[in-house]
């Protein structure tokens, strides 16, 4: 999704830059000139609608070529309620394509609270125009308010298929990773990403008999590291293993989106895995996850672990965790 990025002024001459918006929805409309029938007509419809979208926390710019004096006076002469920017050499205006020809192409963005373009229209007829905006914005409302659905859809899979992973899919698995946050940023996460045969067969000495669905998967990331390489603060607060499992929720997650299953367990022998990774003594082997295709075919599960590839989630009550005072 394309981030908007402008700086701009308004019908005040005050500087307005894309940062400004962050923390609303915004909607974006260009039009091409002050005064004329279409653009005032547009302006009007959304300044009558403004108490609707102040009350969804959106706020509404009309962007054009005119100079803030022209502005000025169009918001003025019309008890405009929108702001106006001025875009007088359409360098905003050529990042989004809405010019042709030296014209502004009326066009409208809809934007959410980190500035990212979720709508677009171009070629706007002013009719009714208002009224689409507002079902795309209470739309893209719904959406976000949702739980997300790839923590909805991330399950520990066990089923999985042995065809490969590439290097490139493995890459941005290790990007997400390496995107969690940590204390102090001190980034304690190391990974081993086994992927030769000869050495998987080795690795899977070290797991437990319960992790036998693990010799199927075609990637074993290995994820280790030492209490002094994140933060220790006074109350036994270390916090190297929290890092890490924050990092190994992002690549979960990223792998839930490239259709992947990334399933992180405990089951294995750490003096085993360090005997055959170069891993140092010091370092603590977290988990091991297990990377690969998911599949359909449970054939190859105990029986315990085919029900358990097919059941509902299974959580506590959110009460039992959470206190809210
Ligand atoms: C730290 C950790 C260790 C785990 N160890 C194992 C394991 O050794 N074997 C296994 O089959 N699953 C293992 N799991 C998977 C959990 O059993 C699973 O996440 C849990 O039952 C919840 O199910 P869900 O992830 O499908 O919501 C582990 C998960 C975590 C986070």
């Amino acid at each position: 999704m394309k981030i908007v990025k402008f700086n701009l002024v308004d019908q005040d001459n005050r500087k307005t830059k894309d940062t400004d918006l962050i923390g609303k929805y915004t909607v974006l409309y260009f039009f091409p000139k002050a005064g004329t029938t279409g653009c005032t007509k547009e302006a009007q419809d959304f300044s009558k609608a403004i108490e609707w979208f102040e009350s969804r926390k959106t706020q509404i710019y009309g962007i054009s070529k005119d100079s803030p004096e022209v502005l000025k006076n169009f918001k003025e002469k019309y008890q405009l309620k929108v702001n106006l920017l001025s875009d007088e050499n359409c360098e905003f205006a050529n990042s989004l394509n809405v010019q042709k020809d030296g014209k502004i192409v009326r066009s409208t963005f809809i934007l959410d609270c980190w500035n990212r373009i979720r709508w677009s229209m171009f070629n706007v007829k002013v009719d009714g125009h208002v009224e689409k905006v507002e079902e795309q914005l209470e739309k893209i409302i719904q959406q976000d308010k949702a739980l997300n659905e790839l923590i909805e859809l991330r399950r520990a899979r066990r089923a999985l298929s042995e065809d490969k992973i590439s290097d490139e899919q493995l890459e941005v698995l290790l990007k997400a990773a390496h995107l969690a946050p940590s204390c102090s940023n001190k980034q304690p996460w190391r990974f081993i990403v086994v992927r030769s045969q000869d050495t998987l067969t080795k690795l899977h000495e070290a797991l437990s008999g319960g992790n036998y669905w693990m010799k199927k998967a075609p990637v074993l990331i290995v994820v280790h590291s030492k209490k002094d390489m994140d933060c220790q603060l006074s109350d036994n607060r270390d916090y190297f293993l929290f890092d890490l499992g924050q990092a190994v929720a992002f690549l979960q997650i990223q792998a839930t989106q490239m259709g992947l299953v990334a399933h992180p367990v405990a089951g294995f022998d750490p003096m085993i895995v360090k005997k055959i990774l170069p891993i140092p003594q010091e370092h603590t082997v977290i988990t091991i996850l297990a990377i690969a295709y998911p599949t359909g075919d449970l054939s190859k599960l105990s029986e315990k672990h085919q029900v358990a590839e097919l059941s509902e989630r299974d959580r506590q009550p959110l009460e039992n965790v959470v206190h809210v005072l």
